[in-house]
């Protein structure tokens, strides 16, 4: 059974939600605890299909994750780890990316990993090269098997010299989650510094590693023969508390997102106040608000951390079709993030996509036939529609333009919103929004 969510547009979102941990942090601390000793214990865990993926596959290898019914904490124990059939594996890996960080902590514990063929949105080709490529220099004999891929390391995991052709989130979680067991020292450059990434790093800090983040995107990580446990409130989403702030934006609302943390955010925030949005800042989270009067257009440029965060431009480029004039986002992170935009314009908006680099520089995707940058006309008057959702943050974006479109709009494919935003439609309903869910 699917749920179709039927959403009658114009209402403005007002009122509070509590964003919880991270989306891009939990499901790695998770796997971490792969590396541990003892136990670790995990809180602020959001309840979000990508947790469930992750548990699963844990408890398939052997990990007992507990989870405590009151607060959703979670309670790992690695100590009887244990290798799990390739079919098992597949069958519950689901479409998430995040099997591919279960190598190093799974060759560390128990010698081997088998990786199913691999999941996420379809937002590009997302290639896991970088990845085996670390593995390889880390020591790792990487096979390529029906639906997947073996690795093992008959000689063990040795420190490596590594760099990265490009800031990668995920690869460089892989070096990260395999360099802290591995003999001798690793250096990495070109990491990716996210919070997401920091946050990790002060995981494994908390499990003995020893990991020194330089100014120049340099890690360096000295291995160690064991870990223990830890003990580790997860950051908030950054990626749901912008995505909320931009319904306000479109719906003319005003929504208090308890856990928004600024430092994380500030780069959405200037953005947010250059389109038109206005913001309060308190102690434990953000009120995002539309002040009244016309939104503004700009020229954005996505990046890595610090930049305007790839995540962040989808329910915002919603908010630039009722910008007035004419606004243009150039994607440099991947190279098919905008087509979220064809139900836009189908509901009315005026978005063209093209495959030069509007923005202040060529990125990799420059003269490759990428449909990489976006011109957006505004003010447009966005009428409700049929809506299939195509993935995690451009479901979201037609989510909340279908909230603030005349008319009714009928959405289906929701499920995979539950694998980022949690609860979204009881948050909905606390924001007033004018919908019903129903079975088909
Ligand atoms: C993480 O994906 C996040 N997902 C993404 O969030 C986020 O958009 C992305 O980082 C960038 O911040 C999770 O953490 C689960 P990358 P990841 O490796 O690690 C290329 C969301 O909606 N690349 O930083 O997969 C890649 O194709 C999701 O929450 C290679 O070429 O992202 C892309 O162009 C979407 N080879 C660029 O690097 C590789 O081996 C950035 O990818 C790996 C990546």
């Amino acid at each position: 059974m699917s749920s179709v969510l039927t959403v009658r547009g114009g209402v403005p979102l007002a009122g509070r939600l509590e964003v919880r941990g991270a989306k891009n942090l939990v499901p790695k601390a998770m796997v971490a605890a792969l590396l541990g000793s003892e136990p670790s214990y995990l809180r602020n865990v959001p309840e979000i299909k990508d947790v469930d993926v992750v548990t699963n596959l844990l408890k398939l290898h052997g990990v007992d994750v507990a989870k405590e019914p009151e607060t959703g904490d979670l309670r790992l124990d690695p100590v009887n780890a244990k290798t799990a059939s390739t079919a098992d594996i597949d069958a519950h890996a689901g479409d998430s990316r995040i099997p591919i960080l279960f190598c190093g902590p799974l060759i560390h514990s128990i010698g081997e990993a088998f990786i199913p063929d691999l999941g996420g949105c379809k937002i590009g080709d997302r290639p896991i090269d970088f990845h085996l490529d670390v593995l390889r220099q880390f020591g790792a004999v990487v096979e390529k098997r029906h639906a997947g891929i073996h690795i093992s390391a008959p000689k063990g995991l040795k420190g490596a010299k590594l760099s990265l052709p490009y800031p990668s989130v995920g690869a460089t979680e892989q070096v990260l989650l395999t360099a802290v067991r591995a003999e001798g020292n690793t250096e990495l450059r070109g990491a990716a510094t996210e919070p997401e990434i920091i946050d990790l790093i002060a995981v494994l800090q908390k499990m003995g590693a020893l990991i020194t983040v330089q100014t120049d995107r340099t890690i360096r990580i000295e291995g160690v023969s064991e870990l223990s446990g830890y003990t580790h409130r997860a950051l908030p989403d950054r990626i749901e508390a912008a995505s909320w702030a931009s319904a306000a934006l479109v719906t003319r609302g005003d929504i208090y997102v308890k856990g928004a943390k600024q430092t994380d955010m500030m780069t959405f925030l200037n953005t947010y106040k250059k389109v038109g949005g206005a913001f309060d800042i308190s102690d434990d989270g953000i009120r995002f608000y539309h002040p009244g009067g016309k939104l503004s257009p700009l020229v954005l440029e996505t990046d890595v951390h610090p930049g305007f965060m790839t995540d962040w431009q989808q329910p915002l480029v919603v908010a630039l079709t009722q910008a007035e004039g004419v606004s243009i986002v150039h994607e440099t992170v991947y190279e098919n993030r905008f087509g979220f935009t064809d139900a836009l314009v189908r509901m009315g908006a005026n978005i063209q996509v093209h495959r030069e680099c509007l923005g202040s520089g060529q990125c990799r995707f420059g003269q490759r036939n990428f449909l990489h940058s976006a011109v957006i006309s505004g003010p447009a008057q966005l009428s409700g529609t049929e809506i299939d959702i195509p993935d995690l943050r451009g479901g979201f974006s037609h989510l909340i333009a279908a909230l603030a479109a005349t008319g009714t709009s009928t959405v289906t494919g929701i499920d995979i919103i539950n694998r980022g935003y949690e609860r979204f439609t009881q948050k909905l309903e606390a924001l007033g929004a004018d919908f019903d869910i129903t079975s088909r």
